[in-house]
């Protein structure tokens, strides 16, 4: 059972990890709000969700500008309150670093590290109003395992990893929950057809991660789950 009926935000709902997360939430009878820039693709969720009687509430939003962010915000506070914020919209390039162009480099830093920067800004007054709330960010194990041709990506989340880590010390006090969830290799469209196809043996499900998603959200009382890594069993793709 969700512990109370306020609501959750998922960014990058539209695919993936945040998709199945969205669907994992609203089956725990949460009010879920979910965005990504591709409003038919949150669409289509929906309409699988209307199947089993659930609904989603549509909100697109560009996490990579901060004005559109706040309108989002604004708009979703509007019509609920929020009780935890999924930061996992992200993208990346598996490119060299000599081969990212600059639009690239700066589409990941905006929308990984920056997009949920400016995500986590526009909600702390309301969770500190609130009394408390939960923020969980989706990293990866980029933070602490080294990969080429990841060298944006890896400088995004390691950057998120550092912001998160200071700011759960700085909102314990208005006991908000700052959790980081850092996964492997993970079966979703942000892998080529090729890579899927070939490995997906040794990748770990979106559902199944979702649903250590949301169990981190339903700790109870003074707990907070403040970091879980994730891997396949078979460890990380080689
Ligand atoms: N798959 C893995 O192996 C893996 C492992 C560790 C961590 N992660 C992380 O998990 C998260 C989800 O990735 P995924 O694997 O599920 O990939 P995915 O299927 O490609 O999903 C990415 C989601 O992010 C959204 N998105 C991208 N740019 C956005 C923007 N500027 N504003 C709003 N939404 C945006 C996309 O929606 P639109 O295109 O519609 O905007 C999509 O819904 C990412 O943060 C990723 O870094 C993935």
């Amino acid at each position: 059972m969700v512990k109370n009926k306020t609501g959750i935000w998922i960014t990058g709902a539209s695919s993936g990890i945040g998709k199945a997360a969205a669907k994992e939430f609203a089956r725990t009878g949460s009010n879920v709000f979910v965005s990504s820039r591709r409003v038919t693709e949150l669409e289509r969720l929906n309409n699988e969700l209307n199947d089993e009687n659930l609904n989603l509430n549509i909100f697109p939003c560009n996490v990579a500008s901060q004005s559109n962010v706040d309108q989002v915000v604004k708009k979703i506070l509007a019509e609920s309150k929020l009780d935890c914020l999924v930061n996992n919209a992200g993208l990346t390039s598996f490119k060299l670093a000599a081969e990212n162009s600059i639009q690239e480099i700066n589409d990941i830093i905006n929308t990984n590290l920056l997009g949920s920067i400016y995500t986590i800004k526009a909600l702390l007054p309301h969770f500190i109003q609130n009394g408390g709330g939960t923020i969980i960010n989706i990293l990866s194990v980029v933070v602490s395992k080294i990969f080429t041709r990841s060298t944006v990506y890896s400088a995004s989340k390691a950057g998120l990893l550092a912001y998160t880590n200071s700011l759960r010390e700085e909102v314990r006090e208005h006991n908000i929950k700052v959790v980081n969830i850092i996964p492997g290799a993970t079966e979703t469209p942000m892998w080529s057809q090729e890579v899927r196809k070939e490995k997906s043996d040794l990748m770990m499900s979106a559902d199944d991660l979702a649903r250590v998603i949301v169990s981190a959200y339903l700790q109870k009382n003074n707990i907070v789950t403040e970091e879980i890594t994730l891997r396949p069993i078979t460890g990380d793709l080689k």
